[in-house]
């Protein structure tokens, strides 16, 4: 049942090109260049009278919602905020009709979660749900329903989820700039486009694991690690933290690069890990001199950049390159060798990669 991987972790790591085409299938026009979300049944009129957006939701899923932020806002130009569900749901939030909320939640059975819609519809707000799981609870009780074609992940962390929760934030960002009509033609198609050749581009680092799993060799025995990035890269850099953390039981945080000053560089010392993502070619030489204040404390820097950005080979001990894509498409991309990075480390240090310690696959109470 595990198709030949060790673990049921690896198999649904190497599912994603699958789950992206997947959840893309028939969610965009014949024409190629509209998105086509027939299951959100909002009026054009409900869709223009959006003044809030809400994400809110608990673990990967919440990391997902960040990346949504920065995707939405972009592209819409509407205010975004994210909010953790467990502490949306006790903070007599702010939501009324004005206010579209988007939960995500794989399992669509999450307790805090499904309560944060309940908090959000109770208060005159629509609904929308990003799940994995057809007719889960959360499918059930929201008022439009994004599925995600992942197909059942088994392990508990997340991998394919996560990467398809991100197509349906995407094609919903796309969905209503193309109704608000907040961004050209031109550019949809051109995302759109991308969108498609993304799932080539998840395979080629699929295929290059090679230098991921000698790093994991090389610094498995670390007991700290720290994820560096500004942007979407800081979203990623999350979401990578908590991976190796959870299934490798190492250590680890997660920084916008920009705070390192602030208080995280008093813990850099020699040859700790240091993932700097430097994805974001507008923020690309701010993460370079990032990459230089650590590596003036000695830590070892494994970097991902996007190909053709050979600068950071300088500055780094050992760079992951990841094919050209859109900046904003980034994260689908660069979430994959994070995520085979925590395997890696887990495998090496004997943890039980599909049960970790302590945690369940679905959290269905507080
Ligand atoms: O089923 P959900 O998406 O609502 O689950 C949310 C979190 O419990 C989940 O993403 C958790 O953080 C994963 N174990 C992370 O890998």
């Amino acid at each position: 049942e595990k198709g030949g991987y060790d673990h049921f972790m690896l198999k649904e790591i190497y599912e994603q090109p699958r789950a992206l085409r997947d959840t893309l299938k028939g969610r965009i026009s014949h024409t190629r260049d509209k998105v086509v979300l027939d299951e959100i049944k909002m009026t054009a009129k409900e869709i223009k009278n959006i003044k809030r957006i809400v994400i809110t939701a608990c673990g990967t899923a919440y990391h997902a919602g960040l990346v949504g932020k920065y995707v939405i806002e972009q592209m819409v130009r509407i205010p975004v905020e994210v909010d953790i569900a467990s502490e949306f749901r006790y903070r007599d939030p702010l939501i009324d009709k004005e206010t579209l909320v988007v939960v995500v939640s794989q399992s669509g059975e999450t307790a805090d979660t499904l309560a944060a819609l309940r908090e959000a519809r109770r208060r005159g707000a629509r609904v929308v749900a990003i799940t994995n799981v057809i007719a889960s609870s959360v499918a059930r009780e929201a008022d439009d329903i994004i599925y995600t074609w992942a197909g059942p992940e088994i392990s508990v962390a997340s991998t394919k989820a996560y990467t398809t929760q991100l197509v349906a934030i995407y094609l919903l960002a796309l969905f209503l700039a193309q109704e608000r009509k907040t961004m050209a033609a031109g550019n949809i198609k051109e995302i759109l486009d991308e969108l498609k050749a993304l799932y080539s581009k998840v395979q080629e680092v699929l295929d290059n694991d090679q230098p991921i799993k000698e790093f994991a060799e090389k610094y498995c025995r670390h007991e700290d690690a720290f994820f560096l990035g500004r942007g979407l890269d800081y979203a990623v850099a999350l979401e990578g933290s908590l991976k190796l953390k959870e299934i490798s039981y190492i250590h680890a945080e997660a920084y916008a690069a920009g705070e390192l000053k602030h208080g995280t560089l008093a813990l850099i010392v020699e040859n700790i890990p240091v993932i700097a993502l430097a994805t974001q070619q507008s923020l690309f030489e701010k993460m370079v001199s990032n990459i230089k204040e650590v590596k003036a404390r000695d830590a070892s820097v494994i970097a991902v950049a996007m190909q053709g950005h050979t600068e950071v080979e300088k500055v780094a001990d050992q760079v992951i390159y990841i094919p050209k894509t859109h900046p904003v498409l980034a994260p689908i991309i660069t979430v994959i060798p994070l995520q085979l990075l925590a395997y890696y480390m887990a495998v090496n240090r004997g943890c039980d990669v599909d049960k970790p310690r302590n945690l369940a696959k679905s959290v269905t109470v507080e």
